[in-house]
């Protein structure tokens, strides 16, 4: 299942210092742990993602899964821990430092703007791509419109890619759901990223959607690394390489799908989830 470690060539120009490309993981999450007043959402939580390697996160409502995703996109800053990129602690957790070195996401649901249509929405995705200043963007410069027209060509690849570009005019509102979450993945897309995370995918998608999600995932793998987290465990086993198991904000395993499948303490914390709920779903 796993595809070979490859040499990665994109985003060569990131600046960021760091092992050479594809010795080691391309982005770590080390103890961090999150607190929100007297809870918990994560409790010395670590996640290892290697360069393209698809890597599922797991365990019950409420383990901290989403919260471990705004963590690792500047949303959310955690009390401690530290994120790593290429081997190199990355000093500034904010969300326009994360996503400039190649971290996107998509939300659980969907999250797109209602006010934009389709293709607006998805050059939202690739703002931080743009060249031209402020300066030249007030102004409608030349360069404002170059830009402009560069961003709305990379958002239609991205729509291509996940087969919506003939919504490209459409109001999010007026698409079914499946067809809004495939643009919220293209807006991700959008960005270039390296390292993609996809917050519940599948939710909401029928049998087939499932599984073109899946190939999708797969395909994606060959340029970038997915972190991706959902209830469909079918999906999860099939596509991941590797999977950590969050219950309570802590980690309580990793490894392949194999591997975890058969941890006792991953058949507890979703024995505890079905035995405590509806009390446990801390969420959703
Ligand atoms: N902004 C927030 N303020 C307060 N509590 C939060 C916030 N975000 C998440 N939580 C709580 O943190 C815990 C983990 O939530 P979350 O990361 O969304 O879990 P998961 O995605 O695994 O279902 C839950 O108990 C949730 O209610
Ligand atoms: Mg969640």
């Amino acid at each position: 299942m796993a595809s070979p470690e490859q040499p990665d060539t994109h985003r060569s120009n990131t600046g960021t210092a760091g092992a050479s490309p594809g010795s080691g993981p391309l982005f770590e999450a080390e103890g961090v742990s999150v607190r929100f007043g007297g809870l918990v959402a994560l409790d010395d939580a670590s996640l290892s993602v290697a360069p393209h390697r698809v890597h599922g996160v797991i365990g019950p409502n409420g383990a901290g899964k989403t919260t471990l995703f705004n963590v690792c996109c500047g949303f959310v800053r955690p009390s401690s821990g530290r994120l790593t990129w290429r081997g190199s602690a990355i000093p500034e957790l904010r969300p326009h430092r994360l996503a400039g070195m190649g971290i996107a996401r998509t939300l659980q649901g969907v999250g797109l703007f209602p006010g934009l249509s389709v293709v607006d929405n998805v050059m939202v995705g690739a703002d931080h791509r743009r060249r031209a200043g402020f300066l030249s963007a007030l102004f409608a410069l030349p360069r404002s419109d170059t830009d402009e027209r560069r961003l709305r060509a990379i958002a239609m690849a991205a729509l291509r890619e996940l087969d919506a570009d003939s919504y490209a005019d459409r109001f999010p509102a007026s698409l079914p759901y499946p067809v809004q979450k495939r643009v919220a993945m293209a807006r991700a897309l959008a960005a270039e990223p390296e390292l993609l995370l996809l917050d519940e995918p599948a939710s909401g998608l029928g049998y087939d959607e499932i599984t073109e999600l899946g190939a999708l995932v797969r395909t994606l793998a060959t340029r970038m690394s997915v972190v991706v987290v959902d209830h469909h465990m079918d999906l999860v086993m099939s596509i991941c390489d590797r999977i950590t198991v969050l219950d309570f904000g802590r980690v309580v395993a990793t490894g392949t799908p194999e591997e975890v499948r058969d941890d006792p303490a991953v058949i507890d914390a979703y024995l505890g989830e079905d035995a405590r709920s509806p009390e446990r779903s801390r969420d959703d």
